[in-house]
């Protein structure tokens, strides 16, 4: 008998997916691993271009308010300064003195009002005292105080520091935002739930600059937007959730924040964060810097700082979510008819890794395999392909419904046309969810895919 829960279960069938399937792997794996980082395999780094490039072409493409950049990672030391992170970018941090961990004090167990470690179970605990969670490095060749940079833990601060620069270029006006994605890091005390709680991470950040009054309201759209967003790569609605952060848990400088949270198998967790900043970034920069990031507002002939809102999504989080959301099991025939226990990863056909299988009947019969091989150079243009002509056929379906490939297409001896000539360049299209079968022109297999993929 296991005394794991049906969740903890779920986690590790879907860890170990991952692993099998080539997802993601632990990194530097054959030394050992890293504790809280991650390699992303050839099928979850298709997974996770997928994510962010939708998140690009509906934030960036797809509008007139919102343009891009791409910021270095390390960081000046004056950045981090004046946006509070060396000061303040910490956790409480406990050391058990019995097996000599580290916690963050909110993970220590309390059995009968005694704060326990939750390793040992020991009460020898050290008090609290804050850890920087930020990676500090030297630039250069000299290892001093003067060469220390920072890898950064968030992507937001380059944006504000060249707001000035950007605002130049673009000749934008308010409101509109920048948009980064990429990496950001942080030297989290106990990395943990698979990639949910990470050391390195990527973060899509968007600082939406406006005027005062608009912040309030503008925090507002993006929330709905956001959850839009989710909605549209296959998280549905029900299980996501709107937590309003209280008072006393906002940084100081925020006039309202909401955390847009998931239900993962471990419990419900923080996808992303919308937060109204007011002005205190760019006007932070602005002291510490001496260089003016005000904005001119040629109507009303003003200068001033402007205000932002700022949604900021984990990558890696949203992936993780996406493949908790398409696991799924159920009971499909096997080649003699008997029912058996099917794994399915029900991506929504915009996320997923692959987007057609194309089989040939018989890997030994060069005419099916030719043909099948047309097909693949007639659909790679439009889309990801995966040729596969090893095994039995319901093996080979089996193989694509684990990752989450949304459609197969076979071809068979109809396809020759030697049944019947009117079959001939016919092939199966099968859908992974419902299994059905039909009957298709070949020609016609780029507009209909495409038009099932959007
Ligand atoms: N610029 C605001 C900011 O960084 P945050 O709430 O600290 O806010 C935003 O981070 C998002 O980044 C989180 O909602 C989460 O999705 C992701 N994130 C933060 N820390 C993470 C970690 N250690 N591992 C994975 N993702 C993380």
């Amino acid at each position: 008998m296991t005394s794991k829960s049906p969740d903890s279960q779920l986690m590790e069938k879907i860890v170990s997916l991952c692993k099998r399937r080539g997802f993601i792997f632990q990194s530097s794996e054959i030394y050992g691993g890293l504790n809280g980082l991650w390699d992303y395999g050839p099928l979850g780094v298709e997974l996770k271009r997928n994510l962010k490039n939708y998140w690009w072409q509906v934030t960036v493409h797809e509008r007139d308010d919102v343009i891009g950049m791409d910021g270095s990672i390390l960081t000046h030391p004056a950045v981090l300064k004046a946006s509070g992170h060396v000061e303040g970018f910490s956790d409480p941090m406990i050391d058990c003195r019995t097996c000599k961990a580290h916690f963050r004090a909110d993970q220590l167990v309390e059995k009968k009002g005694i704060k326990q470690c939750p390793n040992c179970g020991g009460k020898d605990l050290t008090a609290p005292r804050q850890f920087n969670l930020m990676f500090e490095t030297h630039v250069g060749a000299a290892t001093d105080e003067s060469s220390i940079a920072y890898l950064r833990p968030e992507t937001a601060q380059s944006i504000f520091v060249q707001f000035k620069n950007i605002l130049e270029v673009s000749r934008k006006k308010l409101p509109f935002g920048i948009a980064q994605i990429g990496k950001a890091f942080r030297n989290e005390i106990n990395p943990r739930n698979f990639t949910f709680r990470s050391r390195e991470f990527e973060q899509m950040e968007i600082e939406y600059f406006c005027r005062a009054e608009q912040g309030m309201e503008l925090l507002e759209y993006w929330k709905e937007e956001r959850l839009t967003f989710y909605e549209k790569i296959g998280i549905p609605r029900t299980k996501l959730h709107v937590l309003t952060v209280p008072d006393n848990e906002r940084a100081f400088y925020s006039k309202g924040t909401y955390d847009i949270e998931y239900d993962f198998p471990f419990g419900r967790q923080e996808l992303e964060g919308v937060a109204y900043r007011t002005d205190y970034d760019l006007s932070q920069h602005q002291k510490a810097s001496g260089k003016s990031l005000e904005y001119f507002d040629e109507e009303t002939k003003q200068r001033f700082v402007p205000h932002v809102v700022e949604p900021s999504a984990g990558v890696d989080r949203t992936v993780l979510a996406l493949i908790c959301e398409a696991y799924s099991e159920d009971q499909a025939p096997d080649e003699k008819g008997k029912m058996e226990t099917r794994i399915v990863l029900r991506f929504h056909p915009r996320m997923a890794p692959i987007k057609c299988g194309v089989f040939p009947l018989l890997k030994n019969n060069s005419q099916l395999v030719a043909k099948a091989k047309e097909i693949v150079s007639l659909l790679r243009p439009h889309m990801t392909v995966f040729y596969d002509e090893s095994g039995a056929i319901g093996r080979r379906y089996r193989r694509q419904d684990e990752v989450g490939t949304p459609f197969g297409v076979t071809v068979d001896f109809e396809t020759l046309g030697e049944k019947d000539a009117a079959r001939r360049d016919t092939v199966t299209l099968r859908d992974r969810d419902s299994m059905k079968q039909e009957r298709v022109a070949i020609q016609d297999l780029p507009a209909i895919l495409r038009d099932r993929l959007a």
